[in-house]
């Protein structure tokens, strides 16, 4: 009875592990949901402002990307946006700009 107790563990801790490969490009997919709902709290869900602060849902890419460089180096003035940029690398800012560029408006 053990035995078959501890051979359906591993099977389970296989199928685990194989499952894990599989859906690697849709946690990728999360990283970037999670990194970006950081922003929702300002700009709305999936960037659809409903406030004084801009919408970001289907906002060209390139424009988001400027926007968080300048931030980034202080060239346009922020009250939050510099600190907040400084946080993410040019890769993630590249894939949340991504994101929100491809959500409806
Ligand atoms: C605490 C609130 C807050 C959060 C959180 C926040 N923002 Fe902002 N964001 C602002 C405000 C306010 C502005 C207007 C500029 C300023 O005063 O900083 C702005 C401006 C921007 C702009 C420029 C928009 C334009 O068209 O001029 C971009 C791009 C932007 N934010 C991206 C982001 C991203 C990406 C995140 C998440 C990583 C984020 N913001 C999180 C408050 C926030």
């Amino acid at each position: 009875m053990k035995h078959i107790l501890r051979l359906s563990w591993l099977t389970a801790a296989l199928m685990i592990a194989a499952g894990g490969s599989l859906v690697a490009h849709a946690q990728d997919t999360n990283t970037v949901r999670g990194m970006a709902a950081t922003c929702a709290n300002c700009h709305g869900t999936e960037g659809r402002s409903a406030g004084t602060v801009p919408g970001l849902a289907g906002v060209d890419k390139t424009h988001i990307v400027q926007q968080m460089q300048d931030f980034k180096t202080g060239k346009r003035a922020s009250t939050i946006m510099q600190q907040l940029a400084k946080g993410f690398t040019d890769a993630q800012i590249e894939q949340i700009a991504a994101w929100f560029s491809a959500q409806k408006k």
